[in-house]
C-alpha cells in the first residue's frame, strides 16, 4: 500500500509551560530540559469529534478521492467521552462515509498497528481505498491537580488515506503485558452482585520505568525491521517516533545511530498527542515537502500496554 493524502487538526488553545506555572508547581526550564515540550493544545470550544472530521476531511481532500471512494475506516483512540458506538461509528456520517469501520485501543502505537491492519485488508482484498484517523484526548484522563502526567499531554487528530502500492514494505508489532507502568481506569456501573468494584481515578504513570522501556523496545523494534531488511540507519532518511519525550528520541537515535535532522520532532509544539503524533508530523512534513519518492522512513512507536511497534516504507507519491 502506499499514503496518497493526510491531514491533521489541533484544538485552538494553546497552552503554554508558563500557563501551567499559573496554577502547577511546575516551570518551563524544567519541562522544556526534561522533556523537550514547549507547548500544547488543549480542547477546549471544540470536542474531540470536530478535530477527528476535520483531520479525516484534509486527509481525503489532499487524496483527491471522494469520500465514496474511501471503502473503510479504520479509527485509533485510547478513550472518548463515548465507550459505545466506536469513534468511528461517531463520525463516519460527518466525514460524509458510507463504508464500514473499526475502532482500535493500542495506546500511542495505535497508527502503527492500524497501518499493519490496512496492509493486511488492501492484500487480502477487502478494501482497496482506506482511511486510518487516530483522534485523541489525553489530556482528559489527566489529572490536572498533579503535575507529573498533565504537563506531557496534548489533544490532536492526524488521518491518513491509503491505495494499493508498494511503498509500505515490513511491520513489526510488540508487546509485553505489563499493565503498571501506564494506566487509566475508568469507574463502571455497579450491580447488586459486584464484588470488585473499582473506582475510576486519573492516568497514572511510573515515569522513569516507561521511559527506559520505551527506548528499549523502541529500539529493538526499529534494529528489528532493519536487520530484517538488510537495512543499516544509514540507509534511512527519516526517523518518524512517537512524540512522548525528546531525551526518549534521542535515547533511540544514540542506540540506533543517525544524525539528529533525521529524527524530526513536533514535540515542542503538541507535546504527546498519542496515537495521533506520527501522523500529525507526517502530515506537516508533507506539506512542507519535505519527504521525497523514494525516500525510506522508519515509524515507531510505544504506549501503554506495554506495546511498540515500528515499520518501514520506501516512499510513492
Ligand atoms: N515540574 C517540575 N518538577 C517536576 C515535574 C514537573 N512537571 N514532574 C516531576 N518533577 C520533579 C520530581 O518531583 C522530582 O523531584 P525530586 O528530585 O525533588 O524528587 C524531579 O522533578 C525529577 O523527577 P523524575 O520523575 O525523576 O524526572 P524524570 O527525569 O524521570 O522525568 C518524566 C519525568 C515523566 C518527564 C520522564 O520520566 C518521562 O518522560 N517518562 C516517560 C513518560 C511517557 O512517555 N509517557 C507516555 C508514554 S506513551
Amino acid at each position: 500500500m502506499k499514503i496518497i493524502g493526510t491531514g491533521s487538526a489541533v484544538p485552538s488553545l494553546t497552552v503554554t509551560n508558563d500557563d501551567l506555572a499559573t496554577f502547577l508547581d511546575t516551570n518551563d526550564a524544567w519541562i522544556t530540559t526534561r522533556t523537550g515540550i514547549q507547548a500544547r493544545h488543549l480542547l477546549s470550544s471544540e470536542d474531540l469529534y470536530d478535530l477527528a472530521v476535520d483531520a479525516a476531511n484534509k486527509a481525503i481532500s489532499a487524496s483527491g478521492l471522494r469520500p465514496d471512494q474511501i471503502d473503510f475506516l479504520l479509527v485509533s483512540n485510547v478513550a472518548n467521552r463515548h465507550i459505545t458506538p466506536g469513534l468511528s461509528c461517531i463520525v463516519q456520517k460527518r466525514i460524509g462515509l458510507s463504508c464500514a469501520g473499526l475502532d482500535i485501543n493500542v495506546a500511542c502505537a495505535g497508527f502503527v498497528n492500524a497501518l499493519m491492519l490496512a496492509d493486511s485488508m488492501i492484500k487480502a482484498g477487502h478494501a482497496k481505498n482506506i482511511l486510518i484517523l487516530c483522534a485523541e484526548e489525553p489530556t482528559k484522563y489527566c489529572n490536572w491537580n498533579e503535575r507529573d502526567c498533565s504537563v506531557l499531554f496534548g489533544d490532536g487528530a492526524g488521518a491518513v488515506v491509503l491505495t494499493e502500492g508498494g511503498a509500505f514494505k515490513d511491520v513489526k508489532l510488540t508487546m509485553i503485558s505489563d499493565r503498571d507502568v501506564l494506566y487509566y481506569e475508568r469507574g463502571m456501573e455497579t450491580t447488586p452482585f459486584e464484588q470488585h468494584y473499582v473506582k475510576g481515578q486519573p492516568l497514572v504513570m511510573k515515569g522513569k520505568e516507561l521511559f527506559k522501556t520505551a527506548v528499549t523496545e523502541s529500539a529493538k523494534d526499529i534494529q528489528n525491521v532493519l536487520d530484517y531488511n538488510h537495512l543499516t540507519s544509514d540507509d534511512i532518511d527519516w526517523f518518524l517516533l512517537h512524540q512522548a519525550n525528546k531525551r526518549i528520541i534521542e535515547g533511540i537515535r544514540h542506540i540506533i545511530g543517525g544524525p539528529e535532522e533525521k529524527y524530526p520532532t513536533v514535540i515542542e509544539k503538541y507535546g504527546n498527542t498519542s496515537s495521533a503524533s506520527i501522523p500529525i508530523m507526517l502530515d506537516e512534513m508533507l506539506r512542507a515537502n519535505k519527504i521525497k519518492a523514494g525516500d525510506k522512513i522508519i515509524m515507531s512507536a510505544f504506549g501503554a500496554g506495554f506495546v511498540s511497534a515500528a515499520c518501514l516504507w520506501e516512499w510513492e507519491v
